[in-house]
């Protein structure tokens, strides 16, 4: 530690201004002090961990060396404030406000409709907004790449990229034919039908041109400040930290000797998941980024010296700008190293994250350290006693885990790229779970010599990332290449002998071991082919070296997206011009996301004496709590109590599904990871977690926990009851068929990741035990009950308050009530208000997820495609509680049937109570996975028939006027026409001629049932009140989550009083103005809500009727006044009875839905057979909901929810340890689709000439079904696998659970390589996760 001085005084600006802080925590962030301590909340807080991009900033420096300033994005949740000295900040408050000047990106992702809760809009404006300042024109995969590390969970990422697309030049066109002929020289683009003008979601025409003229200009004190510097060691102390940032590379030298356990902080993209993650404190910490030589880039006639703390975006820079000044055999390994860092986490970590801390931390799975290592690079290392010496980037580097040679005092300076010789070709590949902002599963650089002329290898190494604890070296398989001619034969035993030489344990952790093996062997195989290639180039003879021909270039799978189609109907040619309904109206608080204006729960400003939550769960999945000991919590700085069961005055316990849910562990048994035991109120957040963390918990475990469906089903575990339903006689009908299959798919969980975690502030009135709670929340009533039934206070005294939520998805319902009343009872007791907000990690680990589900099924089947019989047997993972469990496997039974007429049909569901946390409702409550089972058996079906899937469904599908398994009588005519308007021919051609990789294609329909069918939910209210300044102020029911409902209500309200939708307005949903609302759930949010609204209105307009005939002329302020003057009330509440809607599951009848919405997908992907890895190239989908209120809102809801599906399906996975803990739990580990993973074509039509009696304005929910479409990327991708197969000469059903994973994909293409690696045995070793 350096002399105990005073800490120094910390300078930067933000946004243009100066912030000085005398006494900056090194432990805080820059989002932390953003949010808490500016109250500049645009900047929104996502995962905490990098990996979301919702933290969003532009950091902008002054480079000494070349005086230039350079402005990048940063992910503000990794950045510690100590790092900013010199810096100024860019956030979204600073970019363009509502008040002042919005910002041409705003305003287009804001009208483009990029922006649905908004949550993810101020992360996403400021990666762009970055990019523009760096490339006022950018390119296509300029705007891939900035948004790439930028999730959301609603919009399906389409409309957020059209908008950015009208800031580029090349692509403002349609793309068609490559460009050529295109939508811009009149032509049509072919995809789009012949029409007369169509109507457009939005007009580009209107747009604010970008005028970089404009923007913020960078601070002149700091230029004069970096100028002026005499250097000095900066010291900063906090709390527990000190952070000491020293001028020169002597005085680093000494500091890290004097503290050689003291990290370097750089880009802390390590040190800051290790601190906040798992907990790791740094007592001091240092950051070099003044000392010069670690900057510099020095060439040399071998190579080029990089200076260890160049950020890896600099390093790409510095190797982009070489190429060109070098031959290209020079360059073989930069180009190696460039692929890898085009994918390398997101930009925004890239921009921060240094090449030394990427050598140093010795990830396994680092994307560089192979290739760097196969590249012959070296390392410049110096310390204070040793001096300077060079080290080999080689296997004796990497010792193990997180670990390499270096002293801990010695510092890495530089790294040595050495040019390429000719004859001396790199590979680079990495394979990971999404394509982009993904840490890999398997990494790989490898390098091979030949002398000139020859194909006899000279020399070669190779090594890989994911195969052990720290980078490999395939020596062994070296010692086979080398010498020998490069052909197959030598590859061929270069393939055994690396399966020998990297042998994982079969519970190695992140499992996936036989992939990862066969991985090993693909990437060696891709790079024998990229070899091959290069020799052939070179005019070596390279024929007849292997026993194909040369096959395909391996080129990467396309990435352009291009913009989609979206079809909708005009608004009838008499509707006035200010009448909204139907027309593609703006969210109406798009431009409020987009400048970070919108407030969300944890926005509030703090009250005072305000205190945070902090919840202690469980760490035994099935156990008896022996003692929890708070005291040392309770010592803890800032902590002022914990809040156990006992503290609770009410209802201890929820009720859900007949099962009594404990809001705090009070029994002592606790049944699964993650439960709630008690939780410590703090004066911070920090403190409160850090008390959290201070409790002391002893359990003595309980025997057999039950984990999975299997294990539930074997010992009767099962939330009752269970259910089951047929139609015709099953059983006869099995005896009558040409053919009887069985079969089985198991479906993954999926985890909601709205992007604001659960949140909650819950504020004493100070008098008559009346409190307001402010949640992010589906259900406010459920709050207002559940709190008041905890306090033992009557519900009038609670009022909950929801102002818009960042998402929900389903997850903000049961789960949120405990938490609410957990803290209503902190509220309660400490008579202060009390916030709670949930980490990330806390949330996935506490709330639930989908249910995973089992589902087996025996199918009868004729030769000619007609399924007579189908029995099937759903198994959903419910966890340890029931919440809305029977409800969710209620509706498999339900919607099985899905589009097909199968005659005799029967089915079961049972919820299994397990030891896992248990599960939730999430968009489409049980049909996703259901229908999954019913599509699966019909592609068996059409295997085992060798005919196209389509063409079974279509032999099966409903027609004419039908009956579903309840009896409910319906009309499936529109569901044929969507069919017909989707349906696409597969063409196959690409699959003969490619070996390696595969196009598959797709077609699914889905019927889907509307409204609650407990009938009692299907009522709404609504308050309308009209001011005397003619301003009307709407309340319903409702919640805004990002579906764009106040948005329709506005649109309602607007037609029905006839007034322009400006003069509406929306502030909260309140159970103080509506009271007994029913859950923004089930699809048809619009539909109640939209009915209660129109009745308020309605009633108003009329009560105005004598004015408006006294004054026919007059305005709408006119009318008002005078009614006012008249004492006329302007107030009104709207009620909307639903349809009595029931299901009777004792006589198996009922009519639980109030209509079905259809919708028909087609996909197409492409899908590579050696790693798995798979591109959506096109998407078209049909929906039919009646006649759309608004088409933009409607378009959104289908895209996001495809993408949701396309994520169940392909890509989340949630994984628990043997012992039951949820592994996946933060964007790292966990992936929803990000911008990658659109459909390089994405087309969306809304069925014409539809109607609905049964909704407002004749149109239909759409909230849920189109979550089942994404099924279609499932299929697609089994599709290709299959065409895979058949040349391995497998053909019929074969197994493929979902998610699809790039993994499963590639493990189902049977290819050799996947073949070679050894099967595990089931049961012979225990697997690293659990297989529920
Ligand atoms: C969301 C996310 C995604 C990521 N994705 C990928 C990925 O896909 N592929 C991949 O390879 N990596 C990935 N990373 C890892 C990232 O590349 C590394 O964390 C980063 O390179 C470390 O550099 P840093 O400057 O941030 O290190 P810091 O966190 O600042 O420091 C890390 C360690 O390195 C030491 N150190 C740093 N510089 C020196 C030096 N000059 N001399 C001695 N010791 C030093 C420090 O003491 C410390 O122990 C990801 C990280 C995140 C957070
Ligand atoms: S909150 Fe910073 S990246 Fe997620
Ligand atoms: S709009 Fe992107 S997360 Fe909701």
């Amino acid at each position: 530690m350096p002399a105990e001085k005073q800490g120094d005084i910390l300078c930067f600006f933000i946004n243009g201004k100066k912030v000085t802080e005398n006494n900056a925590d090194p432990e805080t962030t820059l989002l932390s002090f953003l949010r808490e301590k500016l109250r500049l909340t645009g900047t929104k807080y996502g995962c905490g961990g990098g990996g979301c991009g919702a933290c969003t900033v532009m950091l902008s420096r002054l480079q000494p060396a070349t005086r230039t300033i350079t402005h990048y994005s940063v992910n503000a949740c990794l950045l510690p404030l100590c790092q900013l000295h010199g810096a100024s900040v860019t956030t979204v408050e600073g970019v363009g406000s509502t008040k002042t000047r919005l910002h041409p990106v705003q305003e287009r992702i804001a009208k483009a409709h990029g922006s649905q809760c908004g949550f993810c809009t101020p992360g996403m404006v400021m990666s762009m907004y970055t990019l523009l300042r760096n490339r006022p024109q950018p390119t296509m995969e300029d705007i891939t790449q900035a948004l790439a590390g930028n999730l959301c969970r609603c919009t399906g990422y389409r409309p957020i990229i059209d908008g950015c697309r009208t800031f580029c030049q090349e692509a403002n066109c349609c793309q068609a034919n490559g460009g050529e002929d295109c939508c811009q020289k009149g032509e049509q683009n072919p995809d789009e039908p012949a029409h007369e003008e169509k109507p457009r979601l939005f007009d580009k025409e209107e747009f604010l041109p970008l005028d970089p003229t404009q923007e913020l200009i960078f601070p002149p004190e700091l230029i004069l400040m970096a100028e002026a510097a005499n250097p000095k060691t900066l010291t900063f102390r906090g709390e527990r930290v000190s952070w000491v940032s020293p001028s020169s590379l002597e005085e680093l030298l000494q500091l890290k000797a004097r503290n050689p356990e003291a990290p370097l902080v750089v880009g802390n993209s390590n040190i800051g998941p290790g601190m906040k993650f798992k907990g790791v404190l740094h007592p001091l910490m240092i950051s070099p980024t003044r000392v010069t030589e670690l900057f510099e880039v020095t060439r040399t006639p071998q190579g080029v010296w990089v200076g260890a703390g160049c950020s890896l975006t600099e390093v790409w820079s510095l190797l982009e700008k070489l190429l060109p000044q070098l031959a290209e055999e020079q360059t073989g390994l930069f180009r190696a190293l460039i692929r890898q860092l085009g994918t390398l986490g997101s930009l925004q970590i890239r921009n921060v994250a240094s090449l030394g801390g990427n050598i140093v931390s010795a990830y396994p799975n680092s994307d560089l350290n192979p290739v760097l290592a196969a590249g012959n690079c070296r390392v410049s290392v110096v310390s204070a006693a040793g001096g300077r010496r060079e080290l080999p980037l080689n296997q004796d580097f990497f010792v193990s885990f997180g670990k390499t040679i270096l002293k801990p005092e010695e510092i890495l300076v530089s790294v040595f790229i050495p040019f390429s010789r000719k004859g001396e070709f790199f590979g680079a590949f990495r394979q990971a779970p999404r394509k982009e902002s993904s840490f890999s599963t398997v990494t790989t650089g490898m390098r091979v010599f030949f002398s000139e002329g020859s194909r006899v290898v000279q020399d070669v190494s190779i090594y890989y990332g994911g195969m052990g604890p720290t980078t490999v070296c395939a020596t062994k398989t070296c010692a086979a290449i080398v010498s020998r001619p490069w052909d197959d034969e030598t590859l061929s035993q270069a393939y055994n002998v690396l399966l020998d030489e990297l042998v994982l344990p079969l519970s190695a952790p992140g499992g996936k071991v036989e992939f990862r093996r066969s991985l090993t062997l693909s990437f060696l195989f891709q790079f024998h082919l990229e070899v091959l290639q290069k020799l052939k180039e070179m005019g070596v003879c390279v024929q007849h070296v292997i026993t194909e021909e040369i096959p395909e270039k391996m080129q990467p799978l396309p990435r352009e997206i291009h913009p989609g189609l979206q079809e909708f109907q005009h608004v009838p040619k008499d509707q006035s011009d200010q009448d909204p309904v139907g027309r593609p109206i703006m969210h109406r608080s798009a431009l409020s996301h987009a400048t970070g204006e919108a407030v969300y729960c944890d926005d509030l400003p703090a009250t005072e004496g305000e205190l945070f939550l902090a919840l202690v769960t469980s760490s035994r999945a099935h156990a008896k709590i022996t003692g929890l000991d708070a005291s040392e919590a309770l010592r803890l700085p800032g902590v002022v109590d914990v809040i156990t069961a006992k503290d609770i005055p009410g209802q201890k316990a929820r009720k859900l599904c007949g099962y009594e849910e404990e809001l705090l562990a009070e029994t002592e048994v606790v049944s699964c990871i993650g439960q709630m035991l008690c939780a410590v109120v703090a004066d911070s957040r920090s403190h409160a977690k850090r008390g959290a963390a201070a409790v002391k918990v002893a359990y003595e475990d309980l025997p057999d926990p039950v984990f999975t469906a299997e294990e539930a089903v074997e010992k009767s575990s099962f939330f009752e009851p269970r259910r089951t339903i047929e139609r015709g006689n099953v059983t006869e009908a099995f005896e009558s068929v040409d053919q009887v299959h069985e079969g089985e798919l198991r479906i993954g969980g999926q985890e909601h990741f709205y992007m604001e975690t659960q949140s909650m502030l819950v504020v004493p009135v100070g008098e008559e035990t009346e409190f307001n709670a402010y949640v992010s929340t589906q259900f406010p009533t459920l709050m207002q009950e559940a709190i008041a039934e905890t306090l033992s206070i009557p519900s009038n005294r609670v009022t909950c308050h929801v102002r818009r939520i960042g998402g929900a998805f389903g997850g903000k319902v049961v789960k949120t009530a405990a938490l609410a009343c957990i803290t209503g009872v902190a509220a309660w007791k400490t008579n202060r208000a009390v916030r709670c907000v949930l980490e990330r990690g806390e949330d996935m680990l506490i709330t639930g997820a989908r249910h995973p589900v089992l589902g087996k099924y025996k199918v009868g089947f004729m030769n000619d495609g007609r399924i007579v019989a189908a029995d099937f047997h759903y198994y959903a993972n419910a966890g340890n509680m029931a919440d809305e469990s029977v409800l969710v496997v209620e509706k498999f039974l339900l919607h099985f049937d899905n589009a097909y007429n199968i005659p005799n049909l029967r089915g079961h569901a049972a919820a299994c109570r397990t030891n896992l946390p248990s599960n939730t409702a999430f968009r489409g409550f049980g049909v996703p996975q259901s229908l999954l089972v019913v599509e699966n058996m019909v592609e068996d079906v059409a295997a085992l028939l060798r005919r196209p899937a389509h063409q079974i469904r279509e032999i099966n599908m409903y027609k004419g006027p039908s009956v579903t398994q309840y009896k409910l009588e319906f009309s499936p005519e529109n569901l044929q026409r969507c069919w017909e308007e989707c349906k696409l021919k597969a063409d196959d051609q690409f699959n003969r001629e490619n070996r390696w990789r595969k196009r598959g294609m797709s077609i699914v329909p889905i019927k889907y049932g509307i409204a609650f069918s407990d009938g009692f939910l299907n009522q709404a209210a609504a308050l309308v009140h009209i001011y005397k300044d003619g301003s009307v102020l709407v309340s319903h029911g409702g919640t805004e989550m990002g579906q764009g409902l106040h948005t329709k209500m506005q649109q309602v309200a607007s037609r029905e009083l006839h007034v322009p939708a400006s003069k509406v307005y929306i502030s909260e949903t309140s159970t103080n103005t509506v009271p007994n609302a029913s859950p923004s759930a089930a699809s048809c949010g619009t539909d109640a809500n939209g009915m209660a609204v129109q009745n308020a209105c309605q009633i108003l307009y009329q009560r105005l009727e004598p004015i408006r005939l006294r004054n026919p002329k007059g305005s709408w302020e006119s009318w008002v006044q005078t009614a006012f003057y008249e004492k006329m009330s302007l107030s009104a509440t709207g009620f909307y009875k639903g349809p009595d809607l029931y299901m009777d599951w004792d006589k198996k009848e009922g009519r639980p839905y109030a209509y079905f919405t259809f919708g028909v997908c087609c996909c197409e992907v492409e899908l590579d057979c050696l790693t798995g890895d798979y591109r959506t190239l096109r998407t078209d989908i049909v929906v039919d909901i009646g006649r759309s209120v608004n088409p933009s809102m409607d378009i959104g809801q289908i895209e996001g929810a495809f993408m949701q599906g396309l994520g169940l399906y392909t890509l989340e996975e949630l994984k628990f340890s043997p012992s039951g803990l949820l592994y996946t739990r933060g964007p790292s580990q966990y992936k929803i689709p990000a911008v990658c993973d659109v459909p390089l074509r994405f087309n969306v039509y809304l069925l014409p000439d539809s109607s609905n009696p049964h909704a407002i304005y004749s149109s239909k929910g759409i909230g849920e079904p189109a979550v089942f479409l994404g099924s279609a990327a499932f299929f697609a991708i089994k599709d290709a696998a299959a065409a895979a197969r058949s040349e391995s000469g497998l053909v019929g059903p074969f197994s493929l659970n979902s998610p699809a994973t790039a993994e499963r994909a590639c493990l189902a293409c049977a290819s050799p390589f996947t073949q070679k690696v050894p099967a595990s045995k089931p049961g012979s070793f225990k697997p690293w996760a659990l297989n529920i």
